[in-house]
């Protein structure tokens, strides 16, 4: 019987067919690959939607510091003035005198003052006139201010050349705090409030004012960097003050420094005259005010964890040398523009 195809002519046939489908496969290889333009716009897309991503990442961001801002200052000026009921007021008595750094330091001190609610700044200038760089200061300041002056009589004032302890400061300054205070305090119904005094260059701790607010009749603290040591603190033995660490004068009845203390307003009505006074040797203006309210020892409140933490310090601003005012005088004829005020 005749075969239809002979078996190799299938082979050979089915060989050429192979090697056609092989050909033809290569030939159009390239057409099954992408073309370089599709590739491109592949790059593209996935580089648009990175940028995307970028975008939303700075948004994300952006929202996140928002989130976490402090608040602006008008809105920290109007919480300053917002009363509230039932906590008792702190009226801070802070004498203060023209120099070089006094803006500066009030600046610093007014910030911290912002965090506390319920305080008035009594603000005593030493000088024969409100100064336009306390009065501008204090209108943009955001607290609730009481503005005074009183100048230290020229005996009793420290010279520029004085060494800084000769004479005590801030004395007739403290006196018309209180002063004003007392009138105040009398002409209102007396909410329960506290009297600190607070040099212009310490440096407070916010938790400080918290501690003094509920004062019964004296509280107490230690005093960081003062009196020669690294503080200076009440000596508390079982919730009670028996005495004073201190090097400088430990025989004085009250020996700490101005900064460690404060005092129930009811205390100053109940002893209208007691105050400070320059006729003092120095370091016994705090013992002066405090024989004169009728203090005693036993009567002291110790704050700041039974005396053991400092959330005051006594710190001084070094005084700034103008050496250079002069010098550039000489060579260029001026110096700074004194129309600015620093
Ligand atoms: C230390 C105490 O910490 C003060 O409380 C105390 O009044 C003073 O000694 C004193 O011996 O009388 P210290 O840093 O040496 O303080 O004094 P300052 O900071 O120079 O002055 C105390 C306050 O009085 C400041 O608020 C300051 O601005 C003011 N002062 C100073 C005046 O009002 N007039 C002046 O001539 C000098
Ligand atoms: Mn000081």
């Amino acid at each position: 019987m005749k075969r239809l195809v002979h078996p190799r002519r299938f082979v050979q046939f089915y060989l050429v067919l192979v090697t056609c489908a092989v050909i033809l496969l290569l030939a159009n290889y390239a057409a099954w690959c992408p073309e370089e333009e599709e590739i491109k716009a592949g790059q593209d897309l996935l580089e648009t939607y990175r940028e995307r991503i970028r975008e939303a990442d700075v948004t994300i961001n952006q929202l996140n510091a928002k989130l976490r801002a402090r608040p602006s200052l008008e809105s920290i000026h109007k919480h300053q003035n917002e009363y509230i009921p039932g906590l008792p007021m702190i009226y801070l008595i802070t004498p203060t005198h023209s120099r070089l750094e006094q803006k500066a330091d009030l600046v610093r001190l007014s910030y911290t003052l912002l965090h506390v609610y319920n305080i008035h700044w009594i603000i005593i200038e030493d000088s024969d006139i409100k100064t336009p760089v306390v009065s501008n200061f204090l209108k943009t300041s955001g607290l609730n201010y009481t503005h005074r002056n009183v100048k230290t009589p020229p005996e009793v004032k420290l010279t520029d050349t004085d060494p800084n302890w000769l004479k005590p400061r801030g004395v007739l300054q403290r006196n018309a705090g209180l002063q004003w205070l007392r009138e105040t305090a009398l002409k209102k119904k007396l909410e329960p409030a506290v009297v600190y005094f607070a040099d212009d260059d310490n440096t407070y701790s916010m938790q400080l004012f918290e501690e003094m607010r509920y004062t019964r009749k004296v509280s107490v603290w230690p005093v960081g960097l003062v009196g020669g040591l690294r503080y200076e603190s009440p000596i508390v033995v079982r919730g009670t003050v028996t005495g004073w660490f201190t090097y400088w004068k430990p025989q004085r009845p009250f020996a700490m420094d101005m900064a460690g203390f404060a005092v129930n307003v009811r205390l100053l009505l109940q002893h209208p005259n007691a105050q400070f006074t320059n006729a003092v040797q120095r370091g016994y203006q705090e013992s002066t005010l405090l024989s004169g309210l009728g203090v005693m020892l036993s009567d002291l409140e110790p704050k700041a964890n039974g005396c053991s933490k400092i959330l005051v310090w006594h710190t001084r601003t070094e005084k700034t040398k103008l050496k250079n005012e002069d010098k550039m005088k000489q060579k260029l004829g001026r110096g700074s523009d004194l129309n600015m005020e620093v």
